[in-house]
């Protein structure tokens, strides 16, 4: 099945669930007392269906609570946004983005891509799934001078109209959402025909995708989440973004992150970033395998130091929508 297939069949069972959450209202409406009516239809459509951007889809979200999860543990990465400010710059650049583009940076964190887009002109709106993220970003534009809209939102259901943007960036950011299809047509949703798409992602054989692999192991998540490394393989993009593009193209750079030991960035890393946060949590009631977990992903750093830094390659795609 091709994944405009699947975009299709989600589509077609929002529709579904939506006529029936319609249904069930007309059944409570039978029962309700007629002072109530008024007041039952707009609660029970308000949580059932949302036609405000042109479509109909159950408000109800099957992978909420790991998207709960995902932003207690997002809380804690702002010192991390050291290392992902250089690789904003070369996104931006990769992005072609200029001066009075309207661009969008879907799971902006502290905003670094969306600062640096502001900086070369761009009109920036940034959302995130992660209150305290945006607290952070919002004092990153006021220091840099630059006006951007913050929104506290979700890449797999964007709060935009369609064709509202010129540029569509992510960088680490939407390969968290766990429906690759969802989060890709959301993602061209919101793109304008002609406008490009671009985003940086973690290799799976590289660093990175290697360290998701092993808390994957360790912690298996929630039947249906798509490993975030997928969005690291030319192939899998390229089939994702289909024929919703066209002038695909890549790059990959290096992303250098400075420590005194791969001990010191295990220990740093285990503080600040949300899979490892939770895999340390879930593993403090066992001893072994938490050793055993640290063990193989500080044999993993020692891989990739060298010169008192962590090498974590990635890979850069761009799209032109069609
Ligand atoms: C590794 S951080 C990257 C942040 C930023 N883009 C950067 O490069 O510094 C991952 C970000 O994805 C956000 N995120 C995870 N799932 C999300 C979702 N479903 N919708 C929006 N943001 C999400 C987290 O809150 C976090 O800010």
């Amino acid at each position: 099945m091709s994944y405009l297939d699947s975009v299709a069949i989600r589509r077609a069972f929002r529709v579904n669930a939506a006529v029936g959450a319609i249904v069930a209202v007309a059944i409570r409406l039978a029962h309700a007392p007629s002072n109530r009516i008024t007041q039952a239809v707009r609660e029970s459509l308000a949580s059932h269906a949302d036609t405000e951007k042109g479509r109909t889809m159950m408000s109800k979200d099957p992978f909420e609570s790991f998207k709960a999860a995902q932003k207690a543990g997002w809380a804690h990465f702002a010192p991390l946004e050291a290392g992902t400010t250089f690789v904003a710059a070369q996104l931006v650049k990769h992005a072609r983005v200029h001066a009075g583009q309207r661009v969008l940076d879907v799971a902006c964190g502290t905003g670094v891509v969306a600062v640096t887009a502001a900086r070369r002109g761009a009109q920036v709106t940034g959302l995130d799934l992660t209150p305290a993220l945006l607290e952070r970003a919002r004092e990153n534009a006021q220091i840099a001078g630059v006006t951007i809209d913050w929104r506290e939102g979700d890449a797999e259901n964007l709060p935009f109209d369609n064709g509202a943007f010129d540029v569509v960036l992510s960088q680490f950011g939407h390969i968290f959402a766990p429906q690759p299809e969802v989060v890709t047509a959301e993602m061209l949703r919101v793109l304008k025909p002609g406008g490009t798409i671009a985003f940086a992602t973690w290799p799976p054989e590289l660093f990175t995708g290697r360290m998701f692999a092993i808390t994957a192991r360790y912690t298996p998540p929630p039947p249906g989440v798509a490993p975030p490394p997928q969005w690291g393989d030319p192939g899998i993009v390229s089939q994702r973004l289909g024929q919703g593009v066209k002038n695909l193209a890549f790059d990959r750079a290096t992303m250098r992150v400075p420590a005194l030991s791969p001990q010191h960035f295990r220990i740093t890393h285990e503080r600040l970033v949300g899979p490892l946060i939770k895999i340390i949590e879930l593993l403090a009631a066992d001893p072994e395998r938490l050793a055993a977990f640290r063990n193989e992903y500080e044999a993993l750093i020692a891989e990739f130091y060298e010169e008192n830094t962590v090498r974590q390659d990635y890979l850069l795609t761009r799209a032109i929508k069609v």
